[in-house]
């Protein structure tokens, strides 16, 4: 039977960012896209937490962003059923992943294969899930990083598109281990988009080949 090679669309894409937290992934994105450098439009910002700093900042950079409470749904996939909606309403190319703590079902991610990213503060497929820092300290591994990678149902475990290594110090604490991680995902989030858009990223099985 042959492979199924998915190719990212070369075009002028629609983005949706999700996030619950801070937003600076989002942000970094951002300000690649007002630079000129992603051939892109963030056409929404989306949270499942009302208060997330990262939306606060959205509205302050004036897109267009949604918040729906996981409450108001009887089911996971009922909450997922209505963000899917809202996306395809929109026509959205590519949704990242940026700090978004709620884990998609799986139904959400088979609406759109290859059309997801999400970024990771380690080397995966080492550390996936969360502590992600306090797990590498405690394995005392010499190195860790960030991971780009498509979303699948398994989670932290789609196609891996970018990694970045970084130095893991012995007086290291989560913290600045997480700062040093930061600088790095702040660079390759941006750049995985930009090889989106560019039509440059080709998915054969799990492998990611960068043309
Ligand atoms: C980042 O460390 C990212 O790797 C993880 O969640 C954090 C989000 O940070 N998935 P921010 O909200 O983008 O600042």
């Amino acid at each position: 039977m042959s492979e199924k090679i998915f190719r990212s669309p070369k075009k002028k894409g629609k983005m949706a960012v999700f996030l619950s937290g801070r937003g600076s992934n989002f942000r970094a994105i951002h300000d690649s896209i007002l630079k000129g450098k992603i051939n892109a439009e963030i056409s929404v910002v989306f949270s499942n937490k009302r208060k997330a700093q990262g939306l606060k900042l959205a509205k302050e950079r004036n897109l267009n962003t949604l918040y729906l409470n996981p409450k108001d749904y009887s089911s996971k996939v009922d909450y997922d059923k209505t963000v899917i909606q809202e996306l395809k309403k929109i026509g959205v190319d590519l949704i990242c992943l940026a700090g978004y703590m709620k884990i998609l079902t799986p139904h959400f991610c088979q609406q759109f294969p290859h059309r997801i990213m999400n970024i990771h503060p380690a080397l995966l497929p080492a550390f996936p899930g969360l502590h992600v820092q306090k797990k590498a300290l405690e394995w005392g591994v010499k190195y860790s990083g960030a991971t780009v990678h498509f979303v699948t149902p398994d989670v932290d475990m789609g196609p891996i598109i970018l990694q970045s290594v970084v130095p893991v110090y012995q007086d290291d604490t989560e913290e600045t281990l997480s700062e040093r991680i930061l600088k790095e995902e702040h660079r390759i989030y941006p750049e995985a988009v930009k090889l989106f858009f560019q039509g440059k990223l080709e998915v054969r099985g799990r492998r990611v080949f960068i043309y």
